[in-house]
C-alpha cells in the first residue's frame, strides 16, 4: 500500500493547475448511459473514482475509449447489463449514480446498496422514495435495490434532506420519463448545474438546475454530446489551504472562484490576502500565522463538509481558538485523532471539534481514513516539523490528481513510498 512522506516546513510558492472536478465526472460519465449516440468528455481527471466507473461502464457493455489521453468517449450503444455488482459498489458509492439513468432508459437496474462508509452511514433513501414516485417498482433484495418500470413518469418530487447524488440521480430518471417531473429541495451545488448542462446538451429540457426547485420535462430519447468538465472546488480549496498552512502564496489556475465564494472568505477571516480572476485565485500568506476561524458546514452555497477535515488542519497550528461543526456527515471527524498525533489540541463535543492552535505540529506516522480526511493530513503534514508519513494514501488516490507532483511543484518536500 503506497504511503506519502512528507518533510514539513517549506513555504509554498508558485502556481498549480487545478483538475476536472471529481464529483461533477462521476455522474456526467453514468449520464452517458442515457444517450443514444456517443460522448465525449474532456476535463475528466486520472483519479481512483473514475477507473471505478470506467470498469463499471464497460462491465456493463459500453465502449470506453481514450484520445490522445484528453478525451474519454463513451459510447453505450452495447449496453447488455443492468447491475453494478458489490465489488464496484464497496469502493466507491457513487456507483449508485447508475441507478436513474439505467432505470429510466432500460426499465431496469439493479444496484448493490452501498454499506456502511467510514463517514457516515450515508442512506440511498430518498433515490428510492422518489424513483417509486415516479412509478418504479423498488425491492431491496439480497443487499440489492432492484428497479423495475415500464416507463417512469413525471412527478413532484419533494426531497426530505437536501442530496447531491440524490438530486442527480432523480435528474437522471426523469429526462425521460413521460411528462413534467419537478424536484424540490435540491441540491445546488455547482456539479449540479454541470451535469444539467450536458443532459441539455444531449436534448433533455432541464431548468432551475443549481436552484432548489428543478423542473424536468421527460423527452422520448436523448442524443450523444461534447462536455467539458468543470473545474474541482474541492481541489481548489485544498491547495488554497495548503498555501496557507505553510504561510506561502500559491496561485490556482483553471479553477471557478465564483464556486469558492465561503471557502474564500474563510481563507480572508484567517488573515490571508486573495486575488482573484476570471479562472484564478491567489492566496497571500506570506510572513503570518493564521488565525483561527468558525466553520459550520451545509449544502451549498455554504461551507462544503468536503473541506471540513482541511480547515481544521489549518486551525491547528492557527492563532486562537475555533469551533468546527459537521451539519451533513455524523462521523466525519476521524482525520481529528490523527491530527493529535502530530501534536494538535483538538478535542470533540458531538459534532464540533474544538480547536487551540498549536505552536508547532511536530511529524509522525498518521493514517488516513477517507479522502478529504487524508488530505487534511497531507496539509498538517506540509506544516508539521520533521517528516510525516500518511498511510494508506489510496483514499487521496481516490479524489487528488498527481498530488504529490503537484505539491512538489509548489517547493514541498513530499514523495510517494510504493510499498
Ligand atoms: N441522505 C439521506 N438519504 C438519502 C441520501 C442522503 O438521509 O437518500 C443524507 C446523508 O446521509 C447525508 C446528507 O443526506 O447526511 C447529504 O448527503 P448527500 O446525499 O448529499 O451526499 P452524497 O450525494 O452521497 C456527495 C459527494 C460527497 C459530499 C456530499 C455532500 C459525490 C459523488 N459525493 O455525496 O463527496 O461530501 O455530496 O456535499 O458527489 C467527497 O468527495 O469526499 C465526498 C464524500
Amino acid at each position: 500500500m503506497d504511503k506519502l512522506e512528507i518533510i514539513g516546513g517549506p513555504t509554498l510558492s508558485g502556481q498549480v493547475r487545478i483538475s476536472g472536478a471529481k464529483n461533477a465526472a462521476l455522474p456526467i460519465l453514468m449520464s452517458s448511459l442515457l444517450a443514444d449516440g456517443p460522448v465525449i468528455l474532456e476535463n475528466i481527471p486520472h483519479l481512483n473514482d473514475i477507473t471505478t466507473t470506467v470498469k463499471l461502464l464497460r462491465w456493463i457493455g459500453a465502449e470506453i475509449t481514450f484520445h490522445d489521453g484528453v478525451q474519454l468517449e463513451v459510447d453505450p450503444s452495447g449496453i447488455s447489463r443492468f447491475e453494478a455488482p458489490y465489488d464496484l459498489m464497496k469502493t466507491m458509492r457513487a456507483s449508485v449514480l447508475v441507478l436513474g439513468p439505467l432505470l429510466s432508459r432500460y426499465g431496469r437496474a439493479d444496484v448493490s446498496l452501498p454499506g456502511g462508509c467510514a463517514i457516515g452511514a450515508r442512506p440511498v433513501n430518498i433515490h428510492v422514495a422518489g424513483l417509486r414516485s415516479m412509478g418504479a417498482r423498488v425491492d431491496i433484495d439480497n443487499g440489492y435495490i432492484r428497479a423495475r418500470a415500464e416507463k417512469l413518469h413525471g412527478a413532484r418530487l419533494i426531497l426530505d434532506t437536501v442530496t447531491v447524488t440524490g438530486t442527480e440521480n432523480l435528474m437522471m430518471a426523469a429526462v425521460l420519463a413521460k411528462g413534467e417531473s419537478i424536484i424540490e429541495n435540491a441540491a445546488r451545488e455547482p456539479e449540479i448545474e454541470d451535469l444539467s448542462e450536458v443532459l441539455c446538451k444531449m436534448g433533455a429540457v432541464i431548468e432551475g438546475a443549481g436552484t432548489e426547485k428543478i423542473r424536468i420535462q421527460g423527452v422520448e430519447s436523448l442524443q450523444g454530446a461534447n462536455h467539458f468538465v468543470l473545474p474541482d472546488r474541492i481541489e481548489s480549496g485544498t491547495y488554497l489551504v495548503a498555501g496557507a498552512i505553510t504561510g506561502g502564496r500559491v496561485r490556482i489556475n483553471q479553477t471557478r472562484p465564483e464556486h469558492l465564494k465561503v471557502v474564500l472568505r474563510k481563507l480572508c477571516q484567517a488573515g490571508a490576502h486573495i486575488e482573484s480572476g476570471n479562472n484564478w485565485v491567489e492566496l497571500d500568506m506570506r510572513g503570518q500565522r493564521p488565525q483561527a476561524v468558525d466553520v459550520i458546514t451545509a449544502p451549498y452555497p455554504d461551507f462544503p463538509t468536503d473541506m471540513q477535515a482541511q480547515f481544521c488542519a489549518l486551525n491547528s497550528i492557527a492563532c486562537g481558538k475555533a469551533k468546527i461543526t459537521e451539519k451533513i456527515f455524523e462521523n466525519r471527524f476521524q482525520h481529528v485523532p490523527e491530527l493529535q498525533r502530530l501534536g494538535a489540541d483538538i478535542s470533540i463535543e458531538g459534532n464540533t471539534a474544538v480547536s487551540c492552535g498549536a505552536d508547532k505540529l511536530t511529524g509522525a506516522t498518521v493514517m488516513a481514513t477517507d479522502l478529504r480526511a487524508s488530505a487534511s493530513l497531507v496539509l498538517a503534514g506540509l506544516a508539521a516539523e520533521g517528516t510525516t508519513i500518511v498511510d494508506r494514501i489510496y483514499h487521496v488516490d481516490r479524489g487528488y490528481e498527481c498530488i504529490e507532483e503537484k505539491l512538489a511543484q509548489l517547493g514541498a518536500e513530499i514523495r510517494r513510498l510504493s510499498v
